[in-house]
C-alpha cells in the first residue's frame, strides 16, 4: 500500500519518518476510537497520488476522463445531500458563547465532545484511515502552519495533495515535537463486513463541522465535500486562523492576492475579500483588455490570505494554498482564460457534467451546449431539458503551478507588500462601482457592513442579500465584535496602511441585465485603484467616499460604455441607501456592545451626510 506500512489496525504502524511520539499517539487514539480496518500513513508522492486515484478509479468515485483531451484528470459526482459547505452544520464550540459571538453556531464544548464521542464511534469501520500531514503556506516558511488531517476518504486526500503542500516533507520538518494543528474527518459511513461502498459515502443524516478555538481542534463529520473536508481550507486556514491571528497580531482572511504590472515594470500588490461564488478566482487571473497595453496581472492566490506586518510598516500576504478549488460553472476563454488553461490536465472535477467523448462541460463553458451529455448526477441530459448540466457549485482541483499568470513570488515565504484591500460584494442595486475610503477607520467601516446575495456556494436559499462583514461571516472563528476591533486596531500598527476600497461588478439595469461588462474590464477598476495607491489618479468626495468621476477612468477600448451608463453604474440613490443604513444598523444590533464605538459613530456619520 501507499509507500507507508499498513496493518490491520494494530496502530502503530508510523513509518521512521514520523519522529513524533505525540502525533503517533493521537494517530493511535483516533484509530481505536473509529476502527478504521487499517491506517495509512500518506507520503505525498505522485506514486502514492495515482495509485490513490486509480482506486478510486476502480471504487466508481472517479472516471479517468479521455487521455487526449484532458489527461491526467478525473471526474466525481457527489451524493445531492453532499454539494456545498453548511453553514447551519458549522460550529464554533469556544468555551463561552460569547467567544463565537452572535454570528457563529455554538455549542457548549462538553456537551459537543460527548456528541463527536458518539459520532466517530467505529465509524471508519470497514474503511482505511488515512494520516495526511499538510502544511498550510510554504514548508519551512516561519508564517506556515502545519496540520494533520485524519480522514476515512481517499477523494479528500488526493485533493489535500493538490490543495495543501502534502506527506513525508511536512512530517519530517515537524520533527519529534512541532506543534500541529489535528483535523478529524470521516465521511460518517461504515462499511459493514462485505458490503459494497458507494460512489460517494457520505451520512445522509446528519453533518457536522466543528472547531474547537482554544484547542485549535477541527473535526468533521458527514460530508466529504469542499470546505466540509478539506480541512486545510476554511477551517484551518480560515477559522482557527483568524483566531490565531487575533492573539498573535496578524490577519487571516477570505482573499485573492494579485500583483499588477505597469509597462514600466513598477509593481503593485493588491488583496481582495469577495464571498463565496462572487469573482475572487476571475480577479485574481484576469487578463487585462488589449487597450492596457504592457500592464499584466499576476495571481498569487485566489482564495485565502495570511497577512502579517513587516519590519517596513507595510503588511506582507502569503497565500497559505498549492492549489485552487474553484467554481466551474461560468468559467470560459471568455470570462477566464487563465483558469481554462489551468485546467488542460491533471485535474480533478467534482459535479460537472460530461461529453460523450469523455471530457468536461458547465453551463457557459462554451456559447453553446454540446447536443448531449451526461450531467451531474449521472444522467442523461440534452439542451432545453430544463436541469442544469453541471451543479451550480460544480468544482475544479487543481495546482496552481499549472496557472499561466501565477506569479514569480507566489511561494516567497515573505509574501508580497500590500498597497490595497478591496472588498465587494453581488449587489443589483445600491452599491455603485468602486469607493474609496477616506482612511482605515472608513475602510474598516466599508469592509464591516459589506453585504452580498447568496450564491450556490453554499446550501440554502440563493440570490438573498445578506450582511457578511469582510466577506468573513461563515469563517471568523470568534465574535465578530471583537474582528472589527482587531481590524481596527491593526491598521494603527503599521506605518503604511493599506488604502481601503469597496467595489461592485454586479449592479443591474432596469432590465435586469449587469450594468458593468466585468471580467477583463474590471481592469479600468483595478488600474484606478493601483493609480490612487500611487498618488497619480483623481477622487472626488461623495456621501459614501471617494469616488472617481467618468472622466478619471480610463475607457480606452470600451468608448461606446458612456458616462450616462457610468452615472447609472455609480449613482447614489436616496431610497436605497436608507434601506442599506437600516441594513447596517440590524447588523451593529446583532453584534451588540462587542461593536467598537468607532463604527457606530461612522454609521451615525453616514447617516447624517446621506440625508443632508
Ligand atoms: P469561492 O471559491 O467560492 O470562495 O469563490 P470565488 O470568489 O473564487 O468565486 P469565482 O471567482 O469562482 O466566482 C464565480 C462566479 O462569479 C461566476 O458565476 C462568474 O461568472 C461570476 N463573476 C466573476 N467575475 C465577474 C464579473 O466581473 N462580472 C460578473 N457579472 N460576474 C462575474
Ligand atoms: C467557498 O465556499 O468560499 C469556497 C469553496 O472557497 S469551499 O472550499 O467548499 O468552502
Ligand atoms: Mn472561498
Amino acid at each position: 500500500m501507499t509507500s507507508a506500512s499498513s496493518a490491520p489496525c494494530e496502530f502503530s504502524n508510523a513509518p521512521d519518518w514520523v519522529r513524533h511520539a505525540d502525533l503517533r499517539q493521537w494517530v493511535a487514539s483516533v484509530a481505536r476510537r473509529t476502527q478504521p480496518e487499517r491506517v495509512v500513513w500518506c507520503d505525498g508522492s505522485q506514486e502514492e497520488y495515482d495509485r490513490l486515484c486509480n482506486d478510486l478509479v476502480d471504487v466508481g468515485t472517479f472516471i479517468r476522463l479521455n487521455e487526449r483531451l484532458r489527461p491526467s484528470s478525473f471526474l466525481a459526482r457527489s451524493n445531492p445531500s453532499d454539494v456545498a459547505r453548511m453553514e447551519d452544520r458549522t460550529f464554533i464550540c469556544s468555551e463561552r458563547k460569547e467567544g463565537a459571538g452572535p454570528t457563529n453556531n455554538w455549542i457548549e464544548p462538553q456537551e459537543m465532545r460527548a456528541t463527536l464521542e458518539r459520532l466517530f464511534e467505529g465509524c471508519m469501520r470497514g474503511r482505511t484511515l488515512y494520516v495526511v500531514p499538510f502544511s498550510m503556506g510554504p514548508i519551512g516558511s516561519h508564517i506556515a502552519q502545519i496540520g494533520i488531517e485524519i480522514t476515512d476518504s481517499a477523494y479528500v486526500v488526493v485533493n489535500m495533495r493538490i490543495m495543501t503542500r502534502m506527506g513525508r516533507a511536512v512530517a519530517e520538518w515537524l520533527g519529534d515535537d512541532g506543534d500541529f494543528i489535528p483535523c478529524v474527518h470521516s465521511v460518517g459511513a461504515p462499511l459493514p463486513p462485505g458490503a459494497k461502498d458507494v460512489a460517494w459515502p457520505c451520512n445522509e443524516r446528519e453533518k457536522w463541522i466543528v472547531h474547537f478555538p482554544e484547542t485549535r481542534e477541527i473535526w468533521s463529520f458527514g460530508s466529504g465535500y469542499g470546505g466540509n473536508a478539506l480541512l486545510g481550507k476554511k477551517c484551518l486556514a480560515l477559522r482557527i486562523a483568524s483566531v490565531m491571528a487575533r492573539d498573535q497580531g496578524w490577519l487571516a482572511e477570505h482573499m485573492l492576492v494579485l500583483g499588477v504590472e505597469s509597462p514600466q515594470g513598477e509593481k503593485t500588490y493588491v488583496t481582495a475579500a469577495f464571498p463565496s461564488a462572487c469573482g475572487k478566482t476571475n480577479f485574481a487571473m484576469l487578463i487585462p483588455p488589449s487597450s492596457f497595453k504592457g500592464w499584466k496581472v499576476t495571481t498569487i492566490g485566489e482564495d485565502i490570505a495570511w497577512i502579517k506586518p513587516g519590519q517596513d510598516g507595510r503588511f506582507y500576504a502569503i497565500n497559505p494554498e498549492a492549489g485552487f478549488f474553484g467554481v466551474a460553472p461560468g468559467t470560459s476563454e471568455a470570462t477566464n482564460p487563465n483558469a481554462m488553461k489551468s485546467l488542460a490536465a491533471n485535474v480533478i472535477f467534482t459535479n460537472v457534467a460530461m461529453t460523450p467523448e469523455g471530457d468536461v462541460w458547465w453551463e457557459e463553458m462554451t456559447r453553446e451546449a454540446p447536443a448531449k451529455l451526461i450531467d451531474w448526477q449521472g444522467r442523461e441530459w440534452a439542451p432545453g431539458c430544463g436541469r442544469p448540466a453541471a451543479h451550480p457549485n460544480a468544482r475544479f482541483t487543481v495546482a496552481a503551478a499549472q496557472c499561466p499568470s501565477i506569479d514569480p513570488k507566489w511561494e516567497d515565504p515573505g509574501g508580497v507588500p500590500i498597497s490595497a484591500f478591496i472588498f465587494g460584494g453581488r449587489r443589483s442595486s445600491t452599491i455603485p462601482l468602486v469607493v474609496e475610503s477616506a482612511g482605515w477607520e472608513d475602510g474598516v467601516y466599508l469592509g464591516a457592513t459589506l453585504g452580498s446575495e447568496t450564491t450556490a456556494a453554499i446550501t440554502g436559499k440563493v440570490g438573498v442579500v445578506r450582511s457578511d462583514p469582510m466577506a468573513m461571516l461563515a469563517f471568523c472563528g470568534y465574535h465578530m465584535g471583537d474582528y472589527f476591533a482587531h481590524w481596527l486596531r491593526i491598521g494603527k500598527t503599521v506605518k503604511h496602511a493599506p488604502r481601503i476600497f469597496r467595489v461592485n461588478w454586479f449592479r443591474k439595469d432596469a432590465n435586469g441585465k449587469f450594468l458593468w461588462p466585468g471580467f477583463s474590464e474590471n481592469m479600468r477598476v483595478l488600474s484606478w485603484i493601483v493609480e490612487r495607491c500611487h498618488g497619480r489618479a483623481q477622487a472626488h468626495s461623495s456621501p459614501l467616499g471617494l469616488m472617481p468621476r467618468f472622466e478619471d477612468l480610463t475607457w480606452t477600448g470600451l468608448e461606446n460604455f458612456g458616462s450616462q451608463k457610468y452615472a447609472e453604474l455609480s449613482c447614489v440613490d436616496a431610497s436605497g441607501w436608507t434601506e442599506e443604513l437600516s441594513s447596517h444598523e440590524t447588523l451593529f444590533r446583532r453584534i451588540g456592545p462587542q461593536l467598537p464605538g468607532e463604527l457606530e459613530r461612522l454609521r451615525a456619520r453616514m447617516v447624517s451626510s446621506l440625508t443632508a
